[in-house]
């Protein structure tokens, strides 16, 4: 079995954004024409009144102030709430494609990679455009990459996930070197009309290539110590849309066809679940926590990270240790804590140990020990 690094990172981050300010007056001017368009049925007390959404309480409860988007103006208009992306013809690559190709360049670049040492395309991401052909191999034309694709769903932990299917297949000889990409355009299935939840996607693409520890030669490689899965069944994070929705018309535009959580219960039950992991994971591989000089964490909640923290350390982290980029991306599903590795990484020392651990809907946490080797 070989010995296997993540090489090099890479990150594409859509031009536009959307402050939360920005959003909540959208989601406040689409409240009060709900509510005086509904006044008498309000006043009869057979419509519920909507109530207002605060850039103060988004900011507090969640630690989110702007987020990148794929397309603005479609999101704010309070006839549609939803990003406006056109079709596009078959001819051309698709939009996931694109973002993910992007990404992967950036990866490649700082792997010291090129196409034809690549062997394979992992897509690893929350929401898939299409169920066929696979977008890992729409990803893998426009790279020119020779070898194998296939696309995979974890939701929020499918980077860590790809990245261990990736080890694995290097460990064993099937590829020399494979590119995880996780493009996540998560404002296409946000519900930008419901109040508790309206706030707390962006969007982004985030890329690693996972290759044999002899072979990288890249000026910031990290060995992969060790991975560890694990999922418990939750419907607390869910979205029911599918091929069968057309099997039931009925329920084709209820709220449950995009993402509906649970926010305090996932709260509560992901901290321990995913607190009780990381300090198992490090502890069978031989490490205390004090070894460990960084943690890359999932990026859905501030309070959530701070006291996923304090759990693991036993003290308050500090910025450096624990970083945040959620206040400026908010959620961003699978590719968070990869976009807190990719820009926080180059300044630990050779032999520096870190984590990224991901967690989210399944539920599901998946841990990665990294060593720094170059
Ligand atoms: N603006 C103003 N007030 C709002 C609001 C909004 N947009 N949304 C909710 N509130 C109100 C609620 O009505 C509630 O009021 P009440 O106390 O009078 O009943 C209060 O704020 C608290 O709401 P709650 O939903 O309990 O907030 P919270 O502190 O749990 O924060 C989340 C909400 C979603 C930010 C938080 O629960 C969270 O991030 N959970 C984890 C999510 C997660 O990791 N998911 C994984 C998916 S990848």
């Amino acid at each position: 079995m070989r010995t296997t690094a993540i090489s090099g990172t890479g990150l594409y981050t859509p031009p536009q954004t959307i402050t939360n300010d920005e959003l909540v007056e959208s989601f406040n001017a689409y409240v009060q024409a709900f509510n005086q368009e509904h006044v008498e049925a309000i006043g009869e007390g057979t419509v519920e009144p909507l109530q207002p959404s605060s850039s103060s309480f988004v900011e507090k409860a969640s630690g989110i102030k702007s987020r990148h988007v794929v397309e603005k103006s479609g999101i704010l208009d309070i006839e549609r709430m939803v990003p406006n992306i056109p079709e596009r013809p078959n001819e051309e690559p698709s939009i996931l494609c694109e973002m993910a190709v992007a990404s992967a360049r950036d990866a490649m670049r700082a792997a010291n990679k090129t196409p034809d040492q690549i062997d394979a395309v992992i897509v690893g991401c929350s929401n898939l455009q299409r169920p066929y052909p696979a977008i890992a191999i729409e990803v893998q034309r426009e790279l020119g990459i020779d070898g194998f694709g296939f696309d995979m769903n974890v939701a929020c932990s499918s980077a860590t996930f790809a990245i261990q299917v990736a080890a694995d297949m290097v460990a064993c000889s099937h590829a020399r070197a494979i590119l995880a990409v996780n493009p996540e355009i998560c404002t296409a299935h946000l519900n930008f009309r419901d109040r508790d939840s309206h706030f707390i996607f962006g969007d982004v693409s985030t890329a690693a290539v996972v290759e044999s520890k002899e072979s990288c030669a890249a000026m910031h490689g990290f060995e992969i110590v060790g991975t560890k899965l694990s999922t418990r069944f939750s419907s607390n994070v869910r979205n029911n849309f599918g091929f069968l929705n057309r099997a039931a018309p009925e329920g084709i535009d209820n709220p449950d066809k995009l993402f509906v959580q649970q926010g305090r219960k996932v709260f509560k039950e992901v901290v321990p679940l995913v607190s009780d992991l990381i300090t198992t994971h490090l502890a069978e591989l031989g490490y205390r926590v004090a070894d460990m000089k960084r943690m890359w964490l999932h990026q859905a909640n501030r309070n959530m990270i701070d006291l996923i923290g304090r759990r693991v350390w036993g003290r308050e982290p500090s910025i450096e240790e624990s970083p945040v980029i959620l206040d400026e991306y908010a959620n961003t599903s699978s590719a968070g804590s990869i976009i807190a590795f990719h820009r926080f990484k180059s300044d630990l020392e050779v032999d520096d140990l870190g984590l990224i651990c991901s967690f989210g809907a399944g539920y599901s946490v998946g841990s990665v020990v990294l060593r720094k080797i170059s």
